[in-house]
């Protein structure tokens, strides 16, 4: 039997999705109850028909990518919140600095387009791509760094990633860029799984941090599907 995993961050998610069925079914109860003549038989109580709406619900929440199935996690709201919080903060730190804001593709494409309108400094904007070769499973070797250009000479550099794992990746970039004599070297990043991360560097802004499970949706991918999605979801348990 397939189960529905739930998490703290989905509580209000699904308080909402339990306060509609409830409201769904009193409606349907009354229009039941209005419309017959012989209203005591059989009528299912509003509790019950809640009940039914709420697990058919639950059970059509799921979406499906190639061959997995993947369960509502960081809703939107919950993403803007997270990416203004490190707007303010990059905002009040490089206050007439004039940063380089370097997303990281494919990933961070949404993540930064979305930072980006909240910042409110002077800053330049650049995108590099970091290709690996993974086989099955993510061996986090990068293989290439793609699109690094201009001058960085005493420019203050903001590495910006949609999701820091093990954080190999990122440490390959930062190694090439402390090779350019910036004057300063920041990273941001929308997600982090402090569980895998154990890298020497500071992560000086984190949108959120979550457990060690697989995640999609706003940029992030399951082999290259899901980036379109306009929330998170999470692998859901087979
Ligand atoms: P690293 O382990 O920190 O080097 O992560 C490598 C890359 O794998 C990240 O930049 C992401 O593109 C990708 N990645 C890591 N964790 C996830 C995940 O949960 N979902 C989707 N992509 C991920
Ligand atoms: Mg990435």
């Amino acid at each position: 039997m397939r189960q529905i995993e739930f998490h703290n961050q989905n509580t209000w998610f699904y308080l909402k999705l339990w306060l509609t069925c409830i409201m769904a079914s009193a409606n349907l109860t009354d229009f039941k109850n209005d419309s017959s003549h012989n209203s005591s038989t059989n009528t299912p109580s509003a509790g019950k028909i809640a009940l039914e709406l709420f697990i058919l619900i639950l059970t059509m929440n799921p979406i499906q990518l190639h061959s997995k199935k993947f369960i509502p996690y960081i809703s939107e709201k919950e993403i803007d919140e997270a990416i203004t919080t490190i707007a303010n903060a990059i905002n009040q730190d490089f206050e007439g600095k004039r940063p380089v804001m370097m997303g990281v593709l494919n990933g961070s494409f949404m993540f930064v387009s979305d930072l980006m309108k909240k910042i409110t400094i002077d800053c330049e904007l650049s995108f590099v791509k970091l290709a690996s070769y993974h086989g099955t499973e993510s061996t986090g070797v990068v293989s290439e760094l793609i699109g690094l250009n201009g001058d960085l000479t005493d420019r203050h550099v903001i590495v910006l990633e949609d999701i820091i794992d093990t954080g190999k990746t990122l440490e390959y970039l930062l190694d090439v860029l402390k090779t350019h004599e910036t004057a300063s070297l920041s990273v941001g990043t929308l997600l982090l799984k402090p569980e895998v991360f154990k890298k020497k560097y500071p992560v000086q802004y984190v949108g959120k941090n979550i457990p060690n499970k697989f995640v999609v949706g706003y940029g992030l991918d399951y082999n290259e599907l899901g980036r379109n999605l306009r929330e998170i979801y999470q692998l859901a348990a087979e």
